[in-house]
């Protein structure tokens, strides 16, 4: 399974919603489990948005930074006890880590985000999949860490020229803290004028898939706004869905790219000389 970080820019191009429609949209097979981890640095936005305030701050990833000073294992056991479950039948599979409520907070976390990687690789070893949001700055700050140990940094851009402007800025800085290691793909909010090859061309990534601009769906995962009819089914949960099979693709074909030549696939090799 996988751990994929989505980051941001200036203007609020839409990680958090992003990442929440992807959440409650991927494929999973039974007994997995997926978590949006909140890691963005200015403040989580998922209680008082998405979950409009009906729970409190009582859990969340300000509760890591006491576990994490006593060691890996109490870190894990802490982790699974922030999260709350976002699903309407209550089937604990679709989770969510909520972030920090005051950004002030941040430095004390600055210990936690390398441990707190760590724990992210351990699930995905048991069939679950992290989906984190590091913000408008967090995949080069101190939790940088958290993109240079995920399978996939999707940088989240808006096809207008100032969404481009600020991928591009964000883009230099995200290649030279990852060097490479990390699969770097664009999800594209499709808000603006220039097409998915021009933005291809524009900030030498692939585009790994495209959000439509629906503002009335967006709002009722970044606010916690009242469903529109058909919610579910509508062209912003549609797209989220195929972007998360993309998403798992790219995943899938970087491990497979990673992993050591089966021993089949060594004979065949020596077999051929
Ligand atoms: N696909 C979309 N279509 C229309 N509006 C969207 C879309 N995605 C996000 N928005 C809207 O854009 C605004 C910002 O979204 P969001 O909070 O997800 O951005 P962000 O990148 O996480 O911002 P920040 O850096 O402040 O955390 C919200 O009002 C949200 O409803
Ligand atoms: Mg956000």
């Amino acid at each position: 399974m996988a751990v994929v970080a989505l980051a941001g820019g200036l203007g609020a191009p839409g990680v958090t919603t992003a990442a929440l429609a992807l959440l409650m949209t991927w494929p999973m097979p039974a007994g997995h489990r997926v978590v949006l981890a909140e890691a963005d640095p200015d403040g989580g936005a998922v209680l008082p948005g998405a979950l409009q305030g009906t729970l409190d701050n009582s859990r969340g990833m300000r509760n890591l930074a006491i576990a994490a000073r006593q060691g890996q294992g109490q870190l894990v056991e802490a982790f699974w006890r922030q999260l709350v479950d976002v699903t309407d039948a209550g089937t604990r599979d679709r989770l969510v880590l909520p972030g920090l409520y005051d950004p002030a907070h941040a430095s004390a976390m600055e210990p936690v985000w390398r441990p707190l990687a760590a724990v992210f690789a351990g699930i995905e070893q048991h069939g679950h999949d992290v989906i984190v949001d590091l913000g408008r700055r967090g995949a080069v700050g101190a939790p940088g860490v958290l993109a240079q140990k995920a399978d996939a940094v999707l940088l989240v851009a808006r096809n207008t020229l100032r969404g481009l402007q600020s991928a591009q800025v964000r883009l230099e800085a995200l290649r030279e803290s990852l060097g490479g290691a990390t699969e770097l793909g664009i999800l594209l909010v499709d808000q603006g004028p220039f097409s998915k090859e021009e933005v291809r061309k524009h900030l030498g990534v692939t585009v790994t898939a495209v959000l439509p601009w629906r503002p009335k769906e967006a709002a009722v995962l970044s606010d916690g706004a009242e469903q529109p009819r058909r919610f579910e089914s509508g062209e912003l949960m549609r797209s989220a869905r195929s972007a998360a099979v993309r998403v798992q693709e790219l995943v899938a074909i970087r491990r497979s790219r990673l992993a050591p030549p089966s021993a089949d696939a060594a004979q065949a090799v020596s077999g051929a000389r």
